[in-house]
């Protein structure tokens, strides 16, 4: 399998703050990666890293071969790597569809090809019927869902999602991984950020934990779950 992101030795420092210390990993395509930790633990900084938004101070990312660390954000997402945010960013006084169609017209400048497309993904998130309700009308949920249809409107190859299972029922994770499953199938790339462990465990084929800014753990979820150093990580927290 192709590798499509390489995550060599990034740093990542706040001030005095060591948020992400020499982390390494590699992503093939079409898998599903999985990206633990306890709260403070470095994942949303290593997306950032990884996207744009944050420039590490040590150590490259490669995607498709290139070097891409300190390109712009929306320059890495032209090019086929996108990321939800832990915080929803969708525009709230915009319906769905047109918070869609943002994202579709990053590829697209077809006004009726985006359209078409946009309800496509509308569709494939579960969100059919709701094109023309404002976004800061929906429910947490479908906000969640939505956030995730706006990335997969710009058509990323590669999509990082940072923990949209957040506040979701079991029922509704349930939910989202199977649409989860569905975009894979189709092609798409995934790195999940996750605490809610039922979103991550039946799709990830692999896990990566971070704890302190450093990768302490790799390999299958069965693998991971016995691995002492993430147990410790995890119930040392309180
Ligand atoms: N912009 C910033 N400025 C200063 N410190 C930051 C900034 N962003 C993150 N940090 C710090 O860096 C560390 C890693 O934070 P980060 O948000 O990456 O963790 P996380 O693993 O995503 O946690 P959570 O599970 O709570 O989302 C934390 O100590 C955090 O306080
Ligand atoms: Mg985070």
């Amino acid at each position: 399998m192709e590798t499509l992101l390489r995550i060599e030795n990034v740093s990542m420092r706040f001030g005095g703050l060591q948020a992400l210390k020499n982390v390494s990993f590699t992503v093939k395509n079409n898998e599903v990666i999985g990206l633990i930790g306890p709260n403070g633990a470095g994942k949303t900084t290593l997306l950032n890293c990884v996207t744009g938004f944050y420039k590490p101070v040590e150590g490259k990312v490669f995607y498709k071969g290139k070097e891409i660390t300190g390109l712009k954000p929306h320059k890495i997402c032209q090019m086929g790597l996108t990321k939800t945010f832990q915080l929803i960013r969708a525009f709230k006084s915009l319906s769905v569809l047109d918070n869609v169609l943002i994202g579709a017209l990053l590829k697209s400048s077809r006004k009726n090809e985006a359209v078409k497309f946009a309800k496509e993904v509308i569709k494939t998130v579960g969100l059919e019927g709701k094109e023309n309700v404002l976004a800061g009308n929906l429910t947490p949920a479908d906000q969640r869902s939505l956030e995730l249809a706006r990335a997969i409107a710009t058509k990323p190859e590669i999509l990082l999602l940072d923990e949209i299972a957040a506040g979701l029922t079991p029922a509704e994770v349930a939910e989202l991984v199977e649409i989860l499953k569905e975009i894979n199938k189709k092609g798409l790339t995934l790195v999940i950020v996750e605490h809610v462990m039922q979103a991550i465990m039946p799709i990830a084929g692999r896990i990566i934990v971070l704890h302190e800014g450093r990768k302490i753990a790799e390999g299958p979820p069965q693998q991971i779950r016995e691995n002492e150093k993430v147990i410790e990580a995890y119930f040392g927290e309180e």
